[in-house]
């Protein structure tokens, strides 16, 4: 007999109206939608069109309502600073609608957009949660990214309003967001009509009259105000993702389709039951802290944690089992990155046995894959499963994962696990069609895809078709490239694009090099992922300098190090550029990347049969190894 998860998965794909109509009743609807999937303008598809709701309500007033008000909805927790508080749904409730009061105030009306620039500090879940109780649309852009970054998010987005705060806090370092805002807007064509500043008690900032208005004085003045209903296939939110070219892409997440499927999941991935404390420890900026540290946690009615500090020297590397020993974690999510530091720092896990864990049952990892090292170490300390789960900024929530509410599949180190229902995987090979069991090939999904994975682009629909829905007519296209074995286990190994993954971040190589480039003496170059124990990945640039050029290499690989960080930020971790005297090329002028990487390694490699200047490897070979690595 077929098991829990088989039939759900078979029920999803097969009538994805009947499952998802029956899922959509754990929301509260303004009103009932007319269609449940919508595909008269295939190959997008919209989710319970005719609907309306509101995703601050479902999130927030639905628990006052319904008897969980002094239930703690949201404790903030900053190690880094010291602080920390607690927040009921009821007291969320006051916060989130006077603060909506206050951007009401300020001109925001539905369909609005409204930048959110700020660190990881209860405003913002305010912020984000009043812009959907307005029906406004919010951008997060996350702090590392500098003020090139974004401008160019300010520009393709068109804020009405941008929220931030004085400054955020990094090991060793107050970093003041007040300059990158302010030069992001000298920076930017488009100019959001006001700024509203958070000053925090560790940097206060100069406000620009006239435009900057104090957040602690205006929302003193403020008054509540009530959801805006809105329709399900409204945006709730845009974020951004890194382009092949320096241009991101705006991934759009519509209201109904997100709040009925990240609802949904945080029973059925990550059996979460309401009222439980879950733990998401990732940055509002990132998808993972949108979907599960602001909404699905508190859709589901649990306690969310909001975690301002780092895995390892905040103040050490035994701060994670703190907070789950402290508040009652049941279940936590966090990148493999944060592990392989916990690891690096307490290799023995001494720091897991002080603390009673009781109520802790389960780890989630994603952002990269969970390499098989890390997997076992993390599994053996903790003694909790521990799931590696595959998604996208694109999807919002899990492709594949073992789904511990609905059933627990044995677990296999270096595999997601099984497409969750919702979610038809397959591997197509070059030719472009159905790839055999176990062989490597393109991942893609069926379209359409379940509610929550995001319609379109922001204001880039022929963008949205070009780069996801062409190359495989009827299917999404992952961009990352992995098998299936035997089982059905779904195994994802690698970007079929130019991206990377740095410290579970994705950036992409080619907006790096467009940086690179623009440095006078540069005459091209070529940046890589290579492998790194923490991080995954590091960026390592390559460059040719112009023919003339004399000034010492060492200063313009400084100079090119300096300029990606301030035009990318420090999160892109860019901090090898190394001058060589050209690039390895086939005949054809193709840059050959991939020689690169396996060189730097300490793969096993051959001699590319159509390179044109074979001598060049000796040299890169001989520079990688100066640096550290081969
Ligand atoms: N604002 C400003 N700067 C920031 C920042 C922020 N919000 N977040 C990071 N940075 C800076 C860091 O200070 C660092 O600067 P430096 O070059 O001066 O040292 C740089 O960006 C790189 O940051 P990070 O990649 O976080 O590296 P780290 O060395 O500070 O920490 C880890 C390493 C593994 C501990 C850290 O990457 C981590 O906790 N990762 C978890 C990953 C995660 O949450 N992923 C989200 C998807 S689940
Ligand atoms: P982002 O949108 O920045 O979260 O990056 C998504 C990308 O991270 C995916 O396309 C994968 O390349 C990678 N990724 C995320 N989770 C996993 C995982 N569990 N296994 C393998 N790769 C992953």
């Amino acid at each position: 007999m077929a098991g829990k998860y088989t039939d759900l998965h078979h029920q999803a794909i097969t009538n994805p109206d009947r499952f998802w109509a029956k899922v959509a009743e754990d929301i509260h609807w303004d009103k009932k939608w007319d269609k449940v999937l919508d595909d008269i303008n295939v190959p997008i598809y919209r989710w319970f069109t005719g609907g309306e709701l509101n995703t601050c309500f479902n999130a927030v007033d639905i628990h006052v309502n319904s008897g969980r008000a002094d239930q703690l909805a949201l404790i903030y927790e900053s190690p880094i600073t010291g602080n920390k508080k607690s927040y009921t749904y009821f007291d969320l409730l006051q916060h989130v609608s006077r603060c909506a009061g206050l951007l009401a105030d300020l001109g925001v009306n539905k369909g609005d957009r409204v930048i959110i620039y700020m660190p990881m500090i209860p405003e913002a879940v305010f912020a984000m949660l009043a812009c959907a109780r307005l029906g406004a649309v919010h951008s997060v852009v996350f702090g590392g990214f500098a003020a090139n970054e974004l401008a160019l998010r300010i520009d393709d987005a068109r804020p009405k309003l941008i929220i931030s705060a004085s400054c955020g806090i990094e090991p060793g370092r107050v970093v003041e967001y007040k300059p990158l805002l302010d030069k992001a807007i000298e920076l930017a064509n488009y100019k959001p009509a006001a700024c509203l500043i958070k000053q925090r008690e560790q940097h206060t900032c100069q406000l620009i009259p006239g435009r900057d208005r104090d957040w602690d004085e205006a929302i003193a003045n403020a008054n509540a105000h009530e959801c805006v209903p809105v329709a399900a296939t409204d945006p709730l939110y845009i974020l951004y993702t890194s382009g092949t070219t320096g241009q991101p892409k705006g991934v759009v997440r519509d209201n109904g389709g997100h709040a009925v499927a990240l609802k949904w999941t945080m029973r059925n991935i990550y059996g979460v039951n309401p009222g439980e404390v879950y733990w998401a420890a990732s940055d509002i900026g990132w998808a993972v802290g949108h979907s599960y540290l602001v909404y699905a946690p508190l859709f589901n009615g649990n306690t969310t944690i909001l975690f301002e500090g780092k895995p390892v020297g905040s103040p050490d590397a035994g701060v994670f089992w703190h907070i789950i020993a402290e508040h009652g974690v049941c279940t936590l999510f966090t990148a493999p990155t944060a592990f392989r530091a916990i690891k690096k720092e307490d290799p023995d896990g001494r720091l897991v046995s002080q603390y009673n864990m009781a109520k802790f049952r389960a780890l989630f990892l994603a952002g990269e894959r969970t390499d098989p090292n890390t997997l076992n170490w993390a599994e053996q300390k903790l003694g909790v499963p521990v799931i590696d789960h595959w998604w996208q900024t694109e999807t919002g929530w899990p492709i594949c994962a073992n789904p511990l509410g609905i059933e627990k599949f044995p677990v296999k180190p270096g595999s997601s696990t099984r497409p969750v229902p919702g979610w038809d995987v397959k591997v197509m090979d070059e030719t472009g069609n159905p790839a055999a069991t176990n062989h490597i090939g393109a991942l893609v999904a069926k379209l359409p895809l379940p509610p929550g994975s995001f319609p379109t682009l922001w204001n880039a629909e022929q963008r949205f078709r070009d780069t996801y829905l062409e190359e495989y007519p009827g299917y999404y296209k992952t961009a990352d490239a992995g098998y299936i074995d035997d089982d059905g286990y779904v195994y994802v190994m690698a970007r079929t694009d130019d991206a990377i993954n740095v410290a579970g971040h994705r950036l992409t190589t080619g907006a790096i090099e467009e940086i690179i480039a623009g440095h006078a003496d540069v005459a091209e170059c070529a940046v890589v992922g290579v492998a790194d124990d923490l991080k995954g990945q590091l960026p390592v640039g390559f460059l040719v300098l112009y023919a003339g050029v004399e000034r010492d290499a060492d200063e313009i690989s400084s100079e090119v190090v300096q300029k990606v960080r301030d035009e990318i930020g420090p999160i892109a971790a860019f901090k090898t550029a190394l001058v060589v005297s050209q690039l390895p090329k086939t005949r054809s002028g193709k840059v050959l990347r991939g020689t690169i990487r396996k060189i730097a390694d300490g793969e096993s490699w051959k001699m590319p049969a159509t390179i044109d200047n074979p001598a060049i490897l000796d040299e890169i070979t001989a520079m990688l190894k100066k640096v550290g690595y081969t």
